[in-house]
């Protein structure tokens, strides 16, 4: 399983800079992350990873090869899939068949083909609705399988997000805000699937605003401070750096 490797990157919109100058490392097999007060960077740095945005400079690897000027379907090829901060879901499909979209880095015809009923792809439906089903089974959401995605609870359908994600086999998973508006019962269950997809290989990065999550979780995290870099370490060294309380975790528990 290969690392992802951030090295000096920025990104200027107009006048602002939004990221101006980071670096990161998030190795297989153990959940890094990236905490920082709102406005800081972090989906930016999400989204040139994800091939969203352009960078303004920097370079970005997985492995030995770089990504940097990769599209967002060759990054996704390449082993990097990713949830959005706001659920991005279809609402009126179903649990399994929105999983079911995630597996089109892998399928030829493509689950829309297939979805839309073309008869080449009917039989491709079938196996992808196995694969979904599997998915299903790992997340125990099997009795959700044939329920609206629009209809599930908020937790759940985060869910169903981090699911679709992982149909398309990725070596890195980048979760923005996963368990943002969920109860301590749903992020606790979140966490234990998180661990056990560290244990299986996989290379996670969190975003969180929760620090007690994070903390709980990762082995290295990053704060980002307006576009830059304001600490990296384990958990204990960076709940208990002085500058990190004054500029994200006071203000947080000030505020
Ligand atoms: N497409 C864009 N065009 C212009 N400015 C942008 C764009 N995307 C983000 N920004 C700005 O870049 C800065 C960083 O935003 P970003 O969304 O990355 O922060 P964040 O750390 O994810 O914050 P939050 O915790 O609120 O999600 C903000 O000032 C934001 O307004
Ligand atoms: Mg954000």
């Amino acid at each position: 399983m290969p690392s992802l490797r951030i090295e000096n990157i920025a990104k200027h919109f107009g006048g602002l800079k939004a990221v101006d100058g980071f670096s990161m490392e998030v190795p297989p097999g153990e959940i890094t992350g990236l905490i920082g007060p709102n406005g800081a960077g972090k989906s930016t740095v999400v989204n040139m990873i994800a091939g969203v945005l352009s960078l303004t400079s920097g370079d970005i690897k997985l492995g030995d090869r770089s990504i940097s000027t990769d599209r967002t379907e060759q990054v996704a090829r390449a082993g990097i899939a990713r949830t959005f901060q706001s659920i991005r879901l279809l609402p009126e499909t179903t649990v399994l068949d929105n999983i079911v979209i995630g597996f089109h880095r892998h399928e030829k015809a493509g689950p829309l083909a297939a979805l839309l009923g073309l008869p080449s792809a009917t039989r491709e439906l079938r196996e992808l609705r196995e694969k979904a089903w599997d998915l299903l089974e790992r997340f125990h959401m099997q009795e959700y399988a044939f329920l609206a995605a629009g209809n599930l609870a908020y937790g759940h359908q985060r869910r169903v997000e981090i699911m679709r994600a992982m149909a398309s086999d990725p070596a890195i998973l980048m979760l923005d805000e996963p368990v943002a508006g969920m109860n301590d019962v749903e992020s606790d269950e979140l966490a234990e699937i998180f661990k056990q997809l560290a244990e299986q290989g996989l290379g996670l990065l969190l975003i969180e605003h929760n620090v007690g999550f994070v903390t709980r979780l990762c082995r290295q995290i990053y704060v980002l401070d307006a576009g830059r870099l304001l600490a990296s370490g384990p958990p204990e060294q960076i709940v208990n750096d002085p500058r990190v309380i004054e500029a994200y975790i006071g203000g947080a528990s000030a505020a």
